[in-house]
């Protein structure tokens, strides 16, 4: 992995995934505290964060490296300066490049020309890094990935293509209920069933939210209406009023199961009022272990790992 872009999950392999977690757990557990001595890392964001750029810049600083932050307003990336020009000069400083782009297509000109390593922090596509700890917490809540069943609610979007991609790989069902125009899109869904050929995943898309969930492992929603998307905000929340997670809906799923989401959250909408405080709910561990895995992936992106001891393989 070292030396490499993340700008979506098909980037990795299976056994990267793998390693990854494992990495993440010796990572929690409180390892490789200074193996990014000396290293910079830049956040290079278009748009908000609350969890991305607070797990990358405290990731970052535990393993002994830096970060600078750049706001959408310092730089105008593509409006103040053309987006071969930023990664060509940010390359001249910096170790590693994690951008948080409006088009994924920006991000992919971004890592063309840039020398360094460019990690994808959010696009409209895909939120690789998101996925990564989507699944490290499924697997430190079930202790296995393969053969668990995930049911994810709502808008087939970039949070929604990379944890299909992810599943795929890492051998997990995944089903998703979307309303009709709202589902993934054909060109991942399509890689994701090559990937399901060798991993076993079974994939199910439908448009009925109690079809996917019944009898899931874990279940899965975000938000109706993403960032770069606020225009349409009415319209969505008139599409997907049949699509919100509530207790009734959760019922259906495993006695046991746990309910995800990225956050940020829109109470009331998505997600009934209180669900995500309920017992089921893992949300703010997924929060906290998107920095766990994020060390895991800048110290192999950036070559700072030995083999790990222990964990997930
Ligand atoms: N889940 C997530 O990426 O959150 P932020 O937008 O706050 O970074
Ligand atoms: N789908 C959401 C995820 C935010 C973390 C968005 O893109 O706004």
């Amino acid at each position: 992995m070292k030396g490499k872009d993340l700008l979506s999950i098909s980037d990795l392999s299976s056994e990267d995934i793998r390693l990854l977690i494992s990495d993440a757990v010796d990572m929690k557990a409180g390892g490789w505290l200074s193996v990014l001595s000396g290293k910079t890392l830049a956040l290079l964001f278009d748009k908000p964060s609350l969890r991305t750029r607070v797990s990358f810049e405290v990731a970052m600083r535990q393993l002994g490296g830096h970060t600078i932050y750049l706001s959408p307003a310092e730089v105008g990336l593509g409006k103040r300066e053309s987006v071969p020009d930023v990664a060509q000069v940010l390359s001249r400083y910096v170790d590693a490049i994690a951008a948080r782009t409006f088009s994924h297509q920006t991000l992919e000109i971004l890592a063309s020309y840039s020398s360094v390593p460019v990690i994808n922090a959010l696009s409209d596509l895909e939120h690789p890094c998101q996925a990564l700890a989507d699944l490290f917490t499924i697997y430190e809540k079930k202790g296995e990935l393969d053969g668990l069943t995930l049911a994810f609610v709502g808008d087939g979007n970039n949070v929604a293509h990379s944890l299909l991609l992810a599943a795929s790989l890492a051998g997990m069902n995944f089903r998703i209920a979307s309303p009709s125009g709202y589902r993934v899109q054909d060109r991942i869904l399509h890689l994701a069933q090559e990937y399901a050929v060798d991993s076993g995943a079974e994939i199910f898309c439908t448009e009925e939210p109690r079809l996917a969930v019944s009898e899931a492992d874990v279940v899965y929603t975000d938000v109706w209406t993403s960032m770069g998307q606020e225009a349409e905000a009415e319209q969505r929340r008139q599409i997907f009023a049949n699509y919100q997670v509530n207790s009734e809906l959760l019922s259906l799923a495993r006695e046991d199961a746990i309910l995800l989401h990225p956050l940020p959250a829109h109470h009331g909408e998505e997600v009934a009022e209180g669900i995500l405080d309920s017992p089921k709910s893992v949300v703010f561990d997924q929060a906290e272990n998107r920095m766990h895995v994020q060390k895991a992936l800048l110290a192999e992106i950036l070559g700072g790992l030995e083999i790990p001891l222990a964990g997930y393989r």
